[in-house]
Formats: C-alpha cells, structure tokens, sequence
C-alpha cells in the first residue's frame, strides 16, 4: 500500500519537480560553503620542497658528480662595490637595516618586494630600510641595474661572480656592509627575495629584544650533515668531519644586533668559508660563543607555507617562503585585509 502510494507519487509531476529543486538547493549550499572556505583562506599555496634560502639558481646543485664541487669559497677577500650607496644608511640612521640577497637579473622580485612589504619604511614608530645585495652578472647587465640604482637607491652591488654557490661570499660582504656603514642603527636582517616578511611583528618582537650579541631566526640545532653525495647540501668528511652541524639560523631569514657583524667578520679570519652560507654564519657563532635566541614564539619564522591557511597566516608570522616572489603581491593583499581585521 505504502509502495504503490510512494510510486503513484514518483510519477507525480509535482513531486518530481520537489525533488529537483531540493537537489539544486543542496548544490548552492555546498557550493557557497567551499567558497566561503576557499576565500577564508584566501591564497592556496603548493608546499615548498626545500626549505633552504634559495636565489633561483635552479641549475647549479653541487649534486651533479661529473664535477668536482669547491665546498669553500674565496673568503676572506677583498671585493669592492661597483655600485653603493655609501652615506644613505648613516644619514637615515634606520632602526633596523633589511638585506636582500638577490640575482643580478631578478629585477621582478626586487619590484615585487619595493611594492609590497618593503614599502613600510616607519613601522611602530621606528624607521625601516632595505637594501639588494647583488655580485656581479655573467651577463651584461650593467646599464639595467645602473639605472635601476638610480631610480631607487636601494641596490649594492659587489665585484664577485653572482651565484647559488658563492651565497657565502654575498652574506659576508654583507656583514663588512653593516659594519661599516649602518653606525646609529640597531639590528640589521637577512631575508630571502622569495620570503613574505611581516615587517610589524618583526619590530614588534625587537623593540623588547636584547641590542647585543643577539641572533634569532628560524634557529635549527643538531641537524644532520649530509653525507649523501645525491644530496643538494652534501658534504664529505674530508670537507667537514663533524657529523652534526651547530646551531645556525636557517638562511630564509635572520635578524641580529648590529655589533655581531664586525664580530662575525673577525672570527671569518678563523673558520673556513664553507659555502653554505647560514651553516657557515653558525660556525663563526660558535667561534665566537655567541648563543643564537629561539624566537619568543614558535612558528614566527616559517620554512614553508602549509597547503590550507588560515585567515590569520599572515598576521600571525614574521617570514614565511613563498614558492615564488609573484606570489608576493597575491599574499600582500590578502595580508592587508586581514591587518585591519581582529586577526
Ligand atoms: C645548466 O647547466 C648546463 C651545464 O653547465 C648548461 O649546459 C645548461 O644550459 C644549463 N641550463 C640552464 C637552464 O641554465
Ligand atoms: C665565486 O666568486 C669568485 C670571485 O668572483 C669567482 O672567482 C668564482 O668563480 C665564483 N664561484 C662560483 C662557484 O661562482
């Protein structure tokens, strides 16, 4: 009885209609609830394999084998800047000074960077600049980057060859820059081209920091030198015996006070220049016995942007690695929502 009711109704012309209008109500509803979820979370990015600072070099992994690899670089040396800006960081007496270590011709991130985070030059109360540290180019590049120079004033360039294996070399030129140009100012950072870095929580976190022997990052202790020659950071024993490296702030990102760099350059004269650069800069603070500081709260520096984040991602960190700098100006806007919000 029940069946021959429930089929009469099926042919029911009414009821059928019921039904699909129920199946297209259930359809809207789970379509605004992904996208709901999707603009919550607003950028979706791929995980990043590897989390060491990266230049895009992507061609000159020391994991080739027909060629013998150098593990050391040409430091201490003295190479000279071809293109500087010898009194703006005196003058301007910033608070903190941001390095950006970069290729000669990524030119994109470096706009991408003066366009998004690297705009906030008052933060807190507290003046912020950045500079772009370049080698020199295989190609001739020169008339582009002179220009370049000119129109922002914000690129230093040194006389070594520009590439992934001589980063050492970029980060303690770098250091020699700090220390002899940046005298009133109180920390300087190195960050990655490919980094979001949240210049508001970085003050936040320094105005309260300790101004000496101070270095903090994403500090990783006890990790593993890798022995296998496939490995993109390998290393024999006969370059480096240790198993275990010291504790180094990961290359993403690190910030210091700036009496370290002259002390970073004086023990340089006593460890030899490894070529992966914050290993190296690790070396040279256990030389000196300088502690590197954990962060006041885990998961400020990010190695890698999850899959699914939240709204609050990017108010909540201090740096995170993009998979690539275009990403930064998509993640700048979604920063700057959430800024005003309750994040
Ligand atoms: C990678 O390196 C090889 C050998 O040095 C070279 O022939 C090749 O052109 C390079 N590829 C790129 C994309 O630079
Ligand atoms: C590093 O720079 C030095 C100085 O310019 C140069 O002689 C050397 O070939 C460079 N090494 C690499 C791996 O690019």
């Amino acid at each position: 009885m029940l069946e021959s009711s429930i089929s009469k109704c099926e042919k029911n012309p009414w009821t059928r209609a019921r039904r699909w209008f129920c199946f297209l109500m259930l359809f809207l509803i789970l379509g605004t609830l992904v996208l709901i979820f999707y603009s919550s979370s607003q950028v979706l990015l791929p995980l990043r394999t590897s989390s060491r600072s990266s230049q895009s070099y992507d061609n000159v992994t020391a994991s080739s084998g027909s060629i013998s690899p150098d593990y050391f670089v040409a430091y201490p040396h003295q190479y000279h800047f071809i293109l500087d800006e010898p009194k703006r960081c005196r003058e301007e007496s910033p608070f903190l000074v941001v390095m950006i270590p970069v290729a000669p011709d990524n030119r994109e991130a470096r706009d991408a960077i003066r366009n998004t985070w690297g705009k906030e030059t008052k933060v807190l109360g507290q003046v912020v600049s950045h500079y772009f540290l370049l080698g020199r180019s295989k190609e001739p590049l020169k008339e582009q980057v002179l220009q370049e120079s000119q129109e922002h004033h914000d690129v230093l360039q040194s006389d070594f060859l520009d590439s992934y294996n001589n980063l050492t070399i970029k980060t303690m030129v770098m250091f020699e820059w700090l220390s002899s140009h940046c005298p009133n100012s109180a920390y300087g950072m190195k960050v990655d081209a490919d980094v979001f870095l949240n210049v508001r929580n970085l003050i936040d976190m320094l105005v309260t920091a300790p101004r000496r022997l101070y270095m903090t990052g994403r500090v990783t202790k006890g990790a593993r030198v890798l022995r296998d020659p496939n490995s993109k950071w390998f290393l024999p024993v006969s370059a480096f015996p240790e198993s275990r490296y010291p504790p180094y702030a990961m290359g993403l990102g690190y910030v210091f006070s700036l009496d370290l760099p002259e002390k970073i350059l004086e023990a340089s004269a006593h460890v030899k220049a490894l070529y992966i650069e914050d290993v190296y800069v690790g070396l040279c603070m256990r030389h000196l016995g300088v502690t590197l500081t954990d962060p006041p709260r885990w998961g400020l520096f990010k190695a890698s942007v999850s899959y699914f984040i939240s709204s609050c991602y990017w108010t909540s960190v201090i740096t995170a690695i993009l998979p690539n700098s275009d990403q930064l100006l998509h993640v700048w806007r979604s920063y700057q929502i959430h800024a005003h919000t309750d994040c």
